[in-house]
């Protein structure tokens, strides 16, 4: 066990910031979560839930206070806008003594990102998950209530990463030495198709599923009607039809960071097996 670190977590109600926090605790450091709203906030006991919005760095002064590690998102706001406060955010994180930063990368140009990469007065490390597992509960209620699955681009491979890990990484990075100026690519440990997590998840559940496969405009058509803004639909169009070699490449980047190997998606579902059920 390393010293006892105080480190605030930002995006700390989400799919990845969640993950983080638990394992920060279970690693017995003093963790601060940030969100823009304590009373709709969950957190487990010890957790020291703080208010602030990135978009408003004057808000982050009480959070920053006494903190040694700093884990960042890159947006804010509606349809993960980029932040345009990264500069500001840094210079008083860099004021209040943080030491550590990690960021998770958001797949595109940041300013935020741009900001942590140039600042030579703290240890960073650029976290970059593939897909995430968390992915796959889009996928509940076609599940529970039709016992159905429709995607398109049913044959694409994806390397997804279970968020626990991207958690369990972050939280090395953020209170151990060695992970300085590293950009970590993070997957899990085998490559799927959409027809190999259907068959997990319905592995998990006890209960057959079946896969659609929808075209292209029935996808365009499905998550216009789920209300995705158009450059997010461009963008899934482009990550699923068109799936980059970094999305479809097992690394084994959590088991050099945390010393255990990544989990399968077969353990996700296992782990999730209540939410594919009616
Ligand atoms: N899904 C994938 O497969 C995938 C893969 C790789 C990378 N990514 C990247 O992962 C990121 C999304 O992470 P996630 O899924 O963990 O997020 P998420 O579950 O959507 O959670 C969003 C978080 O951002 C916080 N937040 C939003 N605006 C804020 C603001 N102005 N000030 C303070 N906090 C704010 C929210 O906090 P409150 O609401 O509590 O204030 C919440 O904790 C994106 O950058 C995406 O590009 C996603």
């Amino acid at each position: 066990m390393t010293q006892t670190q105080n480190i605030l977590v930002t995006g700390a109600t989400g799919t990845v910031g969640r993950q983080i926090v638990a394992e920060l605790l279970t690693r017995g450091h003093r963790v601060r979560a940030l969100t823009r709203d304590a009373a709709k906030a969950d957190f487990p006991d010890g957790v020291e839930v703080v208010e602030g919005d990135l978009t408003d760095p004057d808000t982050l002064a009480a959070a920053l206070e006494g903190v040694t590690g700093l884990h960042l998102i890159t947006f804010g706001g509606a349809f993960f806008a980029p932040l345009e406060t990264g500069p500001r955010i840094l210079e008083l994180a860099r004021a209040a003594g943080v030491r550590r930063v990690t960021v998770l990368h958001g797949g595109g140009p940041s300013l935020l990102e741009d900001a942590v990469r140039a600042d030579d007065g703290v240890d960073w490390t650029v976290l970059m998950p593939v897909e995430f597992m968390a992915n796959a509960l889009e996928w509940a209620e076609g599940i529970v209530t039709r016992d159905e699955v429709r995607e398109p681009f049913v044959n694409r491979l994806s390397a997804m990463v279970h968020e626990g890990d991207i958690g369990a990484v972050a939280a090395v990075a953020l209170t151990e030495e060695g992970h300085a100026g590293q950009e970590y690519v993070i997957t899990g440990p085998e490559l799927l198709t959409v027809g190999d997590k259907v068959a997990a998840v319905a592995n998990a559940r006890g209960r057959a599923v079946s896969l659609v496969e929808l075209t292209e405009e029935q996808a365009v058509d499905q998550w216009r009607a789920a209300g995705h803004p158009e450059d997010v639909i461009g963008f899934l169009i482009e990550a699923y039809g068109n799936t980059p070699e970094v999305g479809r490449t097992v690394i084994d980047t959590v088991e050099k960071v945390t010393g255990r190997p990544a989990r399968s998606f077969g353990q996700w579902s296992a782990e999730h097996a209540a939410a594919f059920t009616a």
